[in-house]
């Protein structure tokens, strides 16, 4: 199986990670039928320095042509406010990427870095949140009214709220979860009435899905309160920006995230959540997890090869057990002789050690 992959390496520590990515990409097409072919397309703040704009059309050609992107992460210190950002939302926007699914789970070998107490997540964290990616106030209409006022809208159409709760019914049902919580403010909003109201209707196709509602604010308690007890969330644009890195905190380390933009009927992204992290850059230290496991869901989402994808997320679990980057190194951790500290290739390199020894067999 012969794929297109454009890399959207980007600024900082996106670089480092995408490597890691890429290894493993290698790792897997050695053992098996796939064959990679590699296209960069570059993107973000050190392009805008460069030749004055942070999304090059040719870049964004090479995307749309790909049969995926695997995407690093961008934005400079030095650069103004916005300029990284709107590179990310015209992909968003122009591929169609509707979908922004974010899981979340805490690794047994992690539970040290929970920083909720150990009786809240005895039974574990594993959590997707399905984040609509293209509306609401990332739908960019508003601006400065006069000096003393600004005005951003919250946009929904019928459309883009109808695609995003239908996706997270097939995925929750395709999967078989009991429930989907959708997470609105339908006690304030009207957009997010008109969102419940949909929700509903289309929830009964899937009677036999749980279908619980919650505020935003009261939503947010939860998820640490009772974290164990939420699988399967969908909610609007800005909610699912805020809850999703609230829920990505939970397993101890931005590091360990992944995501995919994805549009089903065309090319996706997968991304780790950390961003640049210009302060840890070039010192080879960061954490590759959340790209790997943006790999991960490729092999899931894109090539709809569930074997690879849970071999991929087995060979991290395993990896974990002995090894740690910084991000992770925990006190449990150092004062744990079982456990080495690790640098950002090391920990690729145990990964791929894993799938090797799964796939040659
Ligand atoms: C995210 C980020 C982006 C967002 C920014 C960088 C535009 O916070 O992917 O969650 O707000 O969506
Ligand atoms: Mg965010």
């Amino acid at each position: 199986m012969k794929k297109q992959i454009a890399l959207v390496k980007g600024d900082g520590i996106g670089p480092e990670v995408v490597n890691e990515g890429i290894k493993v990409l290698k790792t897997i097409e050695k053992y098996t039928d796939y064959s990679f072919e590699f296209k960069d397309a570059p993107m973000g703040g050190e392009v805008w320095k460069n030749c004055g704009e942070s999304l090059p059309q040719t870049s964004l050609n090479i995307m749309a042509q790909s049969d995926t992107i695997l995407f690093g992460a961008v934005g400079l210190p030095d650069i103004p406010q916005g300029v990284a950002e709107k590179a990310i939302l015209k992909v968003r926007q122009d591929l169609d990427l509707y979908v922004n699914l974010r899981p979340v789970k805490l690794y047994p070998s992690l539970h040290d870095m929970c920083p909720l107490k150990p009786e809240i997540v005895e039974n574990g964290i594993d959590i997707a949140v399905f984040r609509e990616n293209t509306e609401s106030v990332y739908a960019q209409i508003g601006g400065i009214v006069n000096q003393e006022t600004a005005v951003n809208s919250m946009v929904y159409t019928r459309k883009g709220v109808s695609r995003i709760i239908e996706y997270a019914f097939e995925y929750v049902s395709r999967n078989k979860f009991d429930e989907l919580i959708s997470v609105d403010k339908a006690n304030v909003l009207t957009v997010s009435q008109f969102w419940r109201q949909i929700y509903q209707s289309i929830g009964k196709k899937y009677p036999s899905i749980k279908q619980t509602s919650y505020y935003v604010d009261a939503f947010c308690q939860w998820l640490i309160r009772a974290p164990s007890s939420i699988h399967t969330v969908v909610t609007e644009n800005m909610f699912g920006d805020i809850v999703s890195d609230e829920a990505a905190y939970l397993v101890g380390s931005l590091g360990m995230g992944a995501s995919g933009n994805i549009n089903p009927n065309g090319v996706s992204m997968y991304e780790p959540i950390h961003g640049s992290a210009p302060d840890i850059a070039g010192q080879g230290i960061a954490n590759p997890i959340g790209t790997i496991l943006s790999v991960k869901m490729m092999f899931e989402e894109s090539f709809q090869d569930a074997y690879l994808g849970e071999m991929i997320d087995k060979s991290v679990e395993i990896a974990l057990e002995k090894i740690r980057t910084i991000d992770i190194y925990s006190k449990y951790a150092q004062n744990n002789s079982q456990i080495n500290r690790v640098n950002c290739t090391e920990m690729g390199d145990a990964v791929c050690i894993q799938i090797k020894s799964v796939l040659k067999k």
